[in-house]
């Protein structure tokens, strides 16, 4: 129970990676706020049918008013905010297409939520982290930021438009033992990926040093660590976890 009394936030939590994030944080004690534009309830009746707390959100993270009143809502169920996993993100649904075929509408919506939500997220939990002079931020970037993807252009610049806000907001709210860090995983199997019939291909298993496909629940024990003490003294820094695929 390395979270025990913490209060995470966990965004994009309605399924797939978000939602073993939100297992996981609620498997060592914390009380979890799973929030989605998805129904959000199936996954947290779940953490409380297992004997844990959460609290189900339906929250656009793109939307100032609906981020500041999501953290408002939190502070004022369990008393405090200890954790933000900024994992919602515009990806499963993506098509992927050549950079002349994506239209400005799809691009301004993917930076809506990519990179808009993180930045009103860590906007909305900030006051609560600086008053209580302690918090943990884990955003969630990709591998595909390391090695430059085609046919994905918007995401993969948004997805480094994550590793700046990383490296600038851990500068910004270190004088207030706030940590912020982020998780950069390889190709996951996650529902999404499985939906729409994306399968590891043979040359991404190929490059990758360690010979088998990533899981959800492959990348909870990284997201756990980064939001438990364990890691008080990182901040700024991007962990891959690709199964050994890029090198930074
Ligand atoms: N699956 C992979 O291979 C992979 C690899 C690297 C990084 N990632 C990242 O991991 C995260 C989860 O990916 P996933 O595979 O579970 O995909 P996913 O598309 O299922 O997850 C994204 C979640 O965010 C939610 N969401 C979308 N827009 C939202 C909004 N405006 N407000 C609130 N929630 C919103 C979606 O409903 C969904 O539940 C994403 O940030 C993705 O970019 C995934």
């Amino acid at each position: 129970m390395r979270l025990k009394d913490k209060v995470a936030i966990v965004t994009g939590a309605a399924q797939g990676i978000g939602a073993a994030y939100a297992r996981g944080l609620a498997r060592e004690g914390a009380a979890v706020a799973i929030v989605d534009i998805l129904d959000p309830n199936p996954v947290a009746k779940e953490i409380v049918g297992n004997d844990g707390k959460a609290l189900p959100l339906l929250v656009d993270v793109s939307d100032e008013k609906q981020t500041q009143e999501m953290a408002r809502k939190v502070a004022d169920t369990f008393g405090h905010l200890d954790i933000l996993v900024n994992n919602a993100a515009v990806y499963g649904t993506i098509v992927r297409k050549p950079f002349e075929e994506i239209t400005v509408e799809e691009w301004d919506r993917l930076y809506a939520v990519n990179v808009r939500g993180i930045f009103l997220c860590v906007k909305a939990v900030a006051p609560y982290m600086k008053a209580q002079q302690h918090g943990k931020i884990i955003n969630v970037t990709s591998s595909t930021f390391f090695k430059g993807n085609e046919h994905f252009l918007h995401y993969v610049s948004s997805k480094g438009a994550v590793v700046a806000m990383t490296r600038s907001l851990a500068r910004e709210l270190g004088n207030y033992n706030i940590n912020v860090n982020a998780i950069a995983p390889g190709q996951t199997l996650s529902e999404a990926n499985l939906k729409r019939g994306e399968q590891v291909d043979a040359h991404s298993l190929n490059i990758r040093l360690l010979k088998r496909r990533l899981f959800p629940e492959d990348l909870v024990g990284t997201v756990i660590y980064l939001s438990s003490s364990d890691s008080d003294m990182m901040t700024g820094q991007i962990l891959l976890v690709d199964g050994g695929t890029a090198f930074h």
